[in-house]
């Protein structure tokens, strides 16, 4: 017989999962709200060649991560690998391009990426994501990580770092391309093969490679980005730097941070959770500091790279790109299964008993029956309320009771349900009464006040 699985990298998410995943939505609601952003939902599955125009051609996500289907009609879809271009292509669709600057929107949802499955990278991942859209401000970069950051601290994140680097704008980026190609040509057959398809196609990305013998190049005296930003690129960034200190964000500048998608513009950032304490910088211009391994939570996870909980930047030119008028914009995205492994982690050391302080208990055919029944009346009146219906002894039901800590069990025999009544025991003191069914609610609810 064969045994199905959920497909590599995918996962049945349990209620154990799920009670996080809605929490981590209602901070995310409840913050986006706050500062103004709508909820959006794009659907799941997106033309093909919005992701190859928006992400980018050359980038990982569309060269080799993207689900890719073709419809019966003959159309190509993908599984959205991310959600920056959908947002994109619905503002212009839904002619969003009409409204007060900036159009603030916010999502959350699953997303697809063939990527090589481990702990925490999976193949379908839930992101909730925030774009602005329409303001070329350093002070939506700076506001956009200051939400992302809140969001983490209200989840119980204490010890954060933002990652930030600056690309400068697509106008001069060129001029830097142009001199890191130049110096890493000389190392070209010292380069992994990626970086070496990099070095033609993408060579930004050489920049992050996670490769030993990259990074030695690299680290070895490559070029700096923020050396060749322009005059408003370097103003740009120095603003959203101080901001991030009035606002006492800890960061981390990271001259190798470039991200792995094309339509970035200026600002980029990601955010981390540091073990060892973080520090606060004091000045905007203090010294780049070299984006050190950090200590990982367990032995199994040491050798792997740290992952982000959250990434994004500046994107001024995407708009443009899919049809748009030039509009300067601004997002991120929160990995939420990072931060519910995360979580998860943290609270399974002090996992506690839900304690459930009515148990209903029953014994035969009728009382079974009456007690599904009483169960709606309970539920209406909004009272939690344990049972084991499926059992027939009372010892076991009261054993089961006495597991989940009950304060009173209500038990339905034979003879009560045939009189309408019903037995109101508290499992402290073990005395019992006999109340009529139809004024069980009532008393149950006075003594749970
Ligand atoms: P991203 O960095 O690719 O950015 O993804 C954002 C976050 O999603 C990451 O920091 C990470 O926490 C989580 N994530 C990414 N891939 C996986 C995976 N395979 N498994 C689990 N979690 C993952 C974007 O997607 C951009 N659209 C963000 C953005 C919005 N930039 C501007 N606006």
């Amino acid at each position: 017989m064969v045994k199905f699985q959920s497909p590599t990298g995918m996962r049945d998410l349990l209620e154990e999962d799920f009670k996080h995943f809605q929490k981590i939505e209602r901070v995310c609601q409840e913050i986006a709200r706050f500062y103004g952003f709508k909820r959006i939902e794009t659907p799941i599955l997106e033309e093909s060649a919005l992701f190859e125009k928006g992400t980018g051609f050359s980038t990982e996500i569309v060269k080799k991560q993207m689900f890719n289907l073709e419809t019966k009609g003959g159309d190509h879809l993908v599984l959205r690998p991310e959600g920056t271009p959908s947002i994109v292509r619905a503002y212009l669709e839904k002619g969003m391009e009409s409204l007060p600057k900036p159009v603030k929107l916010w999502h959350f949802g699953p997303f697809f990426r063939h990527e090589r499955p481990q702990a925490g990278r999976y193949r379908q991942f839930y992101q909730a994501g925030l774009e602005s859209l329409g303001s070329d401000s350093w002070i939506i970069d700076s506001q956009i990580i200051q939400i992302f950051y809140n969001i983490l601290k209200s989840l119980g994140f204490k010890n954060l770092i933002v990652e930030i680097n600056s690309i400068g704008d697509s106008q001069h980026r060129a001029y830097y391309k142009k001199n890191l190609v130049s110096y890493l040509k000389d190392y070209r057959n010292s380069l992994c093969s990626d970086c070496k398809r990099r070095l033609r196609e993408n060579p930004l990305r050489i920049l992050d490679c996670k490769q030993e013998k990259c990074q030695k190049i690299i680290r070895d005296g490559t070029p700096q980005i923020i050396d060749y930003l322009c005059r408003k690129c370097n103003n740009h960034f120095k603003n959203v730097l101080e901001t991030l200190e009035e606002l006492e964000i800890s960061y981390k500048l990271n001259p190798y941070l470039v991200r792995g998608l094309d339509y970035y513009t200026r600002t980029v950032f990601e955010i981390f959770e540091e073990t060892e304490p973080t520090f606060l910088p004091t000045k905007a211009t203090s010294d780049v500091a070299k984006a050190g391994a950090r200590d990982t939570e367990s032995e199994e996870e040491k050798n792997q790279e740290p992952l982000a909980l959250a990434g994004g930047g500046r994107y001024d030119d995407l708009v443009k790109l899919l049809g748009g008028k030039e509009t300067p914009a601004c997002g991120g995205a929160l990995g939420v299964d990072r931060i519910v492994n995360l979580i998860k982690k943290r609270t399974k050391k002090t996992r506690k008993i839900i304690k459930h302080r009515i148990f209903l208990a029953q014994i035969g055919k009728f009382p079974k029956m009456k007690a599904l029944k009483l169960m709606e009346k309970f539920r209406k009146s909004e009272i939690k309320i344990a049972e084991a219906l499926d059992k027939d002894s009372l010892s076991s039901q009261l054993k089961l009771a006495d597991k989940l800590k009950a304060e009173y069990v209500l038990i339905l025999g034979q003879k009560e349900t045939l009189e309408e009544k019903i037995i109101l025991r508290n499992m402290k003191t073990g005395k019992q009464k006999i109340i009529a069914i139809k004024k069980i609610v009532g008393e149950v609810k006075k003594k749970t006040k």
